[in-house]
């Protein structure tokens, strides 16, 4: 609200201005929308594109009718000083033109999942700038005291994060898309080879622990004492430098493991023998 000369607080000049920036914002991705609804096959991605596109009228309506309320004017006829002429709302949809060229050029260059797939990850991109822009706002309008401008702010982000996780989940189901699309069975990893590959890899390890234990059993007295305690099955005596080699021979490769132990065996012989 303009103080008692009729002149902006400066507490409400901020908001104005950074609302403003966020109309402008509004303004730009509604045209983007436009361009990617326009350019979108998948029929729900499609529908997700144009709930969103409502939801961002209806931003770019409440933040204007907060921008009034707080003395602003209304958008796009605001020139307030600070608020660069780059955030205006003629400016917004001048830039969302450009990239809405660059989209119709990219659909002509790219196969369609790959259209699908670079728009998605541009909203994406997008709705976070929006999420951090609501973000300030939400605290600015509490440190200033403006309850409503919070709770707006508020509301709005929630309606872009909710976005943002969608087209999260819809980048990897085009990712995927493509590789159907574009990459030969041949040449793709299917769970059920990943599965196999697990599975036989697994049986190598067990097999090869099975060499491990044998040799170690098929070895002498004292060598398999200090197996036994390596393992932490008990340590007295002249065993506990042995133990204690055994546990640092432990945290090196498999390797290494088994010629430490032997090592330590015969540690542990010359250490009875003496
Ligand atoms: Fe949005």
């Amino acid at each position: 609200m303009p103080d008692s000369n009729g002149s902006l607080t400066a507490r409400d000049a901020k908001l104005i201005q950074w609302l403003s920036e966020a109309h402008a914002k509004e303004s730009e991705l509604e045209a983007d929308l436009g361009a990617h609804i326009a350019l979108t096959q998948k029929a729900s991605y499609k529908k997700r594109l144009q709930q969103h596109l409502k939801e961002t009228r209806d931003h770019k309506r409440r933040v204007a009718s907060r921008i009034k309320k707080l003395g602003g004017g209304t958008p796009p006829a605001l020139a307030l000083p600070g608020v660069p002429s780059a955030v205006g709302e003629v400016a917004g949809k001048a830039v969302s033109a450009v990239k809405g060229q660059v989209g119709v050029a990219r659909a002509a260059v790219t196969s369609q999942p790959e259209t699908h797939l670079r728009n998605a990850q541009e909203e994406l991109r997008e709705e976070h700038v929006e999420i951090a822009l609501y973000s300030r706002i939400v605290t600015l309008a509490e440190a200033v005291g403006d309850k409503e401008t919070a709770q707006l702010a508020k509301a709005i982000r929630r309606d872009e994060e909710r976005m943002a996780k969608f087209l999260d989940a819809e980048l990897t189901r085009l990712v995927k898309e493509l590789v159907r699309a574009e990459i030969p069975r041949d040449q793709r990893s299917t769970g059920t080879r990943a599965r196999r590959r697990t599975t036989r890899s697994a049986g190598t390890r067990s097999r090869s622990t099975g060499t491990r234990s044998t040799s170690r059993s098929a070895s002498s007295g004292s060598r398999a004492r200090s197996t036994s305690r390596s393992n932490g099955s008990g340590a007295s005596g002249t065993s506990a430098r042995s133990t204690s080699s055994s546990r640092n021979g432990r945290s090196t490769t498999t390797g290494s493991r088994s010629s430490s132990s032997r090592s330590t065996g015969s540690r542990s012989r010359a250490a009875s023998r003496s």
